[in-house]
């Protein structure tokens, strides 16, 4: 059987909620990944470090004894965002990146900025000290088409963004299109880019094939052929800007097969194998490595992990739903199909 060795990869974005579904969600992360950058938007969302370092121990409270797993925590930025706070958190390494959600772009991001000009001193403060500012892509104006909401973001908010602030580490998050991926190279180094397994496997039209799929339905939303093909191209490419980073996303199964579906696509169980299918299937398997285990913790200053990972080219059929509490579930990402990567 083929097999790929690797460092242990990271994943520099994942949503593991709290609760009970914290408890679902969190093992399977742990499982393929060393460590994850745990993103903030919980309802009341996470803006203190006291805040923080409660929902790390929640999460380690959830994982099998003996796991090692590292949960990098973030703060949610608001208007209200406090400085002190942020960069008490970062010397302290609790938070390892502030994350900005433009106000009502997605899930969980009513309290988001509303306008950057008014936390210009926060973000100044963490040019200072090296901190990364993780965005959420997408203009939010309703008279901008959803499908060009990312491609006018980095047109109207990012591109003064970095010219503002030339010194900021900033991560746009699961890009969705060329006009990103040209973005993030014409921008390199101190600006990367996470990208999402389901965006490298889906276009715009799977979102609709044979019917509405919900559960294929994100924000960013997938997009043309010719994006998902420029993000096969980028991520496989080994370029230092590209990294991992799933945005798995679990909703309840209800509350995505509803009249208003929510946006998240749960990619947690399979997310590594996944990857690997791509980036078997693109010829790049010599790549992986570098986006799943070095890029992303070379960006943030981080060391890289130490132990290894072994992957082997084997039949792996994706859990068809995954029961929680009341009668609900979770339905992951190609559930019920196979993929062509196991772990080891
Ligand atoms: C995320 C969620 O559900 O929290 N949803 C999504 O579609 N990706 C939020 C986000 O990252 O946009
Ligand atoms: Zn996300």
């Amino acid at each position: 059987m083929k097999t790929l060795t690797i460092r242990k990869p990271d994943d520099w974005h994942v949503h593991f909620r709290d609760g009970e579904m914290l408890g679902a969600v969190a093992p399977y992360t742990a499982r393929q990944f060393a460590r994850a950058v745990v993103m903030p938007n919980l309802v009341p969302p996470v803006t203190t470090v006291k805040e923080a370092e409660a929902y790390r121990a929640r999460i380690m409270a959830v994982l099998p004894s003996g796991t090692e797993f590292t949960p990098l925590m973030t703060y949610y930025l608001t208007d209200q965002a406090n400085g002190g706070e942020i960069a008490a958190g970062y010397r302290d390494d609790i938070f390892a990146a502030v994350k900005m959600y433009p106000a009502n772009a997605t899930t969980n991001s009513a309290g988001g900025v509303t306008d950057l000009v008014g936390v210009a001193p926060v973000l100044e403060q963490m040019q200072d000290i090296g901190m990364p500012l993780l965005v959420h892509g997408e203009v939010t104006d309703p008279e901008v088409d959803i499908f060009d909401r990312e491609a006018v973001f980095i047109d109207r908010v990012l591109t003064p963004l970095l010219a503002d602030f030339p010194g900021l580490k900033v991560v746009l998050e699961h890009i969705t299109t060329a006009d990103a991926v040209d973005f993030v190279r014409a921008n390199a180094p101190n600006l990367g880019a996470t990208v999402t397994a389901h965006h490298l496997v889906l276009n715009r039209s799977h979102i609709f094939e044979g019917g509405i799929r919900p559960h294929r339905y994100c924000l960013p939303v997938a997009k043309r052929e010719h994006h998902r093909l420029a993000l096969r191209q980028a991520a496989t490419s080994g370029e230092a800007s590209f990294f991992l980073g799933t945005d798995s996303a679990p909703h309840m199964a209800s509350l995505k097969e509803a009249a208003c579906g929510c946006a998240g696509v749960f990619t947690a169980p399979n997310a590594l194998e996944v990857y690997a299918q791509v980036f078997d299937e693109e010829g790049a398997l010599n790549h992986l490595e570098a986006f799943a285990s070095v890029n992303g913790a070379k960006f943030y200053g981080l060391p890289l992990n130490e132990g290894t990972l072994t992957l082997a080219k084997k039949s792996t059929v994706i859990d068809e739903t995954i029961p929680i509490q009341g009668g609900e579930s979770l339905h992951p990402f190609q559930a019920g199909s196979a993929v062509s990567w196991g772990l080891e």
